[in-house]
């Protein structure tokens, strides 16, 4: 793993931007997206930028179960506004929060991540360290799958709701064993409530207990900190 410590978010946005671009000078054109406050800013650089992503497609981490891409709580729609609607791309995958049939869901999803491979995998981190929505006990080899959020997550993902029974408590999330066959992944955290999870993915075990833990067998990891997010390192 490397590890990059940056002053706060907006430089960390800027230092993921400038590894996205490199990556599209070397011919990447599959991005792995994912949602949540971390990759904001990098978004915003993005979309300020002149960078033509009209031939790169998306492959997202994970949605909710029960919300369909008009519900401003979704992650399609989070991804649409952030992103997509200001700076087109050639295609974009969200899981579908809303199937009838999430097991089939699931298993078109896997689908879809084999037909479009993951150059570039971005991602955040929980708080209890889990990495797309693969909570801790997930299995390390793991493909999509539905699962159930724990407290903490619903705890920590509730101030994105009116009130925290309206946080679903179930969603479809890209597995691990997935994330980790992305060429490059890099992963961002920023603020001192990320502090005791970054430290524990790059000092602790490989363990499921804390997901995340498992970029430290993965070839081409990165690690975007800022100071707050690195202080326990
Ligand atoms: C959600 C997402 C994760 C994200 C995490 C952290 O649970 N499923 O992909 O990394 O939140 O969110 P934030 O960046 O807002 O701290």
């Amino acid at each position: 793993m490397k590890i990059i410590t940056v002053k706060d978010n907006i430089a960390g946005g800027k230092k993921a931007f400038e590894l996205i671009k490199e990556g599209l000078d070397k011919n990447y054109d599959t991005l792995g997206l994912a949602t949540g406050s971390t990759p904001l800013s990098l978004y915003e650089e993005m979309t300020n930028s002149t960078v033509d992503f009209s031939k790169v497609t998306s492959v997202n981490l994970d949605e909710y179960v029960g919300l369909d891409g008009d519900n401003p709580q979704s992650y399609r729609y989070f991804m649409n506004e952030h992103l997509f609607a200001k700076k087109p791309f050639k295609e974009t995958f969200v899981p579908n929060g809303k199937a009838s049939d999430l097991q089939a869901e699931c298993l078109r999803y896997d689908d879809v991540i084999a037909k479009h491979p993951v150059d570039i995998q971005i991602l955040g981190i929980g708080v209890n360290g889990h990495i797309g929505f693969n909570e801790p006990g997930a299995d390390l080899e793991g493909k999509t799958s539905l699962v159930h959020l724990t407290e903490s997550t619903i705890e920590a993902n509730k101030r994105f709701f009116d009130k925290v029974e309206d946080v679903p408590t179930q969603a479809i999330s890209m597995g691990i064993g997935s994330i980790m066959e992305g060429k490059q992944l890099i992963l961002m955290a920023y603020g001192a409530n990320k502090a005791d999870a970054i430290n524990e993915m790059i000092n602790g075990p490989v363990t499921n207990h804390l997901p995340a833990s498992v970029l430290q067998n993965h070839a081409n990891a990165i690690v975007i900190v800022d100071e707050a997010a690195a202080a326990k390192l």
